[in-house]
């Protein structure tokens, strides 16, 4: 047995000894529950089990075991905001308690809209209820607007359960589905085209076939890791989707964390579509798609484009009451500007500590920080697209590290090594965590 499994197997057995109510809550939920859980990812446990919610406040939650974490997983950015931060709760029980769904506007969302609009440059936007949704109705309009069939997104993306986008070049270059995908709809050989991320030449070439409606992209990947982008590379997309007719989608689910307007505001950067969800209504579903003026117009206009009944651009929930009150409270009070300035303090902070740890335990790992979220790889130099970083997974290493932070009161979350700021993380919090990765590297190496 290496030393890693044995460091492993004694952080997994502290973990069942200390939270018995969890394992018990766990066992109880299998039954009734398609793999246990209410959803299937919360297997992701790097303990061996999932930790059961009691409560979450701020920066911290408590388990059913009663023992409190510093959450930096903050619900895979669903909850950048804090958990339950006062300004959004109450906008909630206001809403709630006088109506959740209708089948009628509230002023609250041409406020947000007004916001987003503010904050990230596209003046038109409309409301789904999740990230996913957003970008599957972009890519319908960006299809119908420009009458082609395919979608490039980039090798290793996530941008939610989007068909499209579950795709990967094999190594003569055709497009094939990643391993594990579960019942496309049709080959995605014939509605994706791959190019990595950082690749202005691949992406040259995929786009000359003619036939891509639009480029789905993060500006920085976040979800192999972060993988930044290189001076001079949005600007090619940019260029180059223009050259060739095809529309540029910025998906801000996660760069979000790169300031008050995404990356699109922090970079100058001029899609002609953002996409975003999770974070802006405080925790509460809700997603938003904002289109270019020109876009705006060129789909409302069209009287072949059923934007009211069965066009597939629609939700019966979206853009309802609660949502549309959470995400004007916690866009006006909680995730503002200012908010923005600390979180962004309290990763470099966290960045540094990560950074010191490694190169006192002289490990070939690297460190990427876009904002207010921060994420370290085990590789060395940094990654320079999806397939590096995905290459330089470490499923044992990040399950021992993972559960040797959540056994002395750390989460980061369970999806590679990406720890979150929100404007209640404080500088106490972070040198916690950097005192723990730092003993847990010892202990390693
Ligand atoms: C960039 C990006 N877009 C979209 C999504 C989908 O979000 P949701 O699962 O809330 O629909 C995710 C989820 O992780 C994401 O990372």
């Amino acid at each position: 047995m290496t030393r890693l499994q044995t460091l492993l197997e004694q952080e997994r057995a502290t973990f069942a000894e200390t939270h018995p109510r969890s394992a018990a809550a766990y066992a109880a939920a299998k039954p009734h529950l398609l793999g246990g859980v209410p959803m299937t990812w919360m297997n992701l446990a790097a303990g061996g089990f999932p930790l059961y919610l009691a409560h979450a406040q701020g920066a911290r939650v408590t388990d059913l075991d009663g023992h409190e974490y510093i959450d930096f997983a903050l619900g895979d950015t669903g909850a950048m905001a804090g958990h339950s931060p006062p300004a959004t709760v109450q906008a909630i029980s206001r809403r709630a308690a006088a109506g959740i769904t209708t089948m009628m506007p509230t002023e609250d969302a041409a406020w947000v809209g007004e916001e987003l609009a503010r904050r990230f440059g596209p003046p038109q936007w409309s409301f789904t209820l999740t990230a996913t949704d957003a970008n599957r109705w972009a890519i319908r309009i960006a299809r119908h607007l420009t009458q082609r069939p395919k979608v490039l997104v980039n090798a290793w993306c996530y941008h939610g359960s989007v068909d499209e986008a579950f795709a990967l070049r094999d190594g003569t270059g055709a497009v094939v589905a990643r391993p594990g995908n579960i019942g496309a709809p049709v080959d995605l050989a014939e509605t994706t085209r791959i190019a990595e991320f950082n690749d202005v030449e691949q992406l040259e070439q995929e786009l000359a076939h003619g036939d891509v409606a639009v480029v789905l992209m993060e500006p920085a990947l976040t979800n192999i890791g972060i993988v930044l982008p290189e001076p001079g590379y949005l600007e090619a997309v940019r260029r180059l989707t223009r050259e060739h007719g095809t529309l540029l989608i910025d998906d801000e689910t996660h760069t979000f964390s790169a300031g008050p307007g995404g990356a699109t505001r922090a970079w100058n950067l001029e899609p002609d579509i953002v996409t975003i969800g999770k974070s802006i209504a405080g925790g509460i579903p809700v997603g938003a798609f904002g289109l270019s003026a020109e876009l705006a117009e060129r789909i409302t206009g069209d009287p072949d484009a059923d934007l009211y009944d069965t066009g597939g651009v629609g939700g019966t929930l979206a853009g309802n009451a609660l949502s549309m009150a959470a995400a004007r409270a916690t866009l006006e009070h909680v995730l503002t500007d200012d908010a923005f300035e600390g979180m962004i303090e309290r990763a470099t902070r966290f960045t540094q500590g990560v950074q010191q740890a490694i190169d006192a335990n002289g490990l070939p790992w690297s460190v990427s920080q876009l904002g207010a979220r921060t994420e370290y790889r085990f590789a060395k130099p940094k990654p320079r697209n999806g397939t590096e970083s995905a290459a330089a997974a470490d499923r044992q290493m990040e399950d021992y590290l993972h559960t040797y932070l959540a056994n002395r009161g750390v989460l980061i979350t369970p999806f590679h090594n990406m720890a979150l700021m929100c404007p209640a993380t404080t500088d106490e919090d972070v040198d916690r965590h950097t005192e723990l990765f730092g003993d847990a590297l010892r202990r390693l190496t």
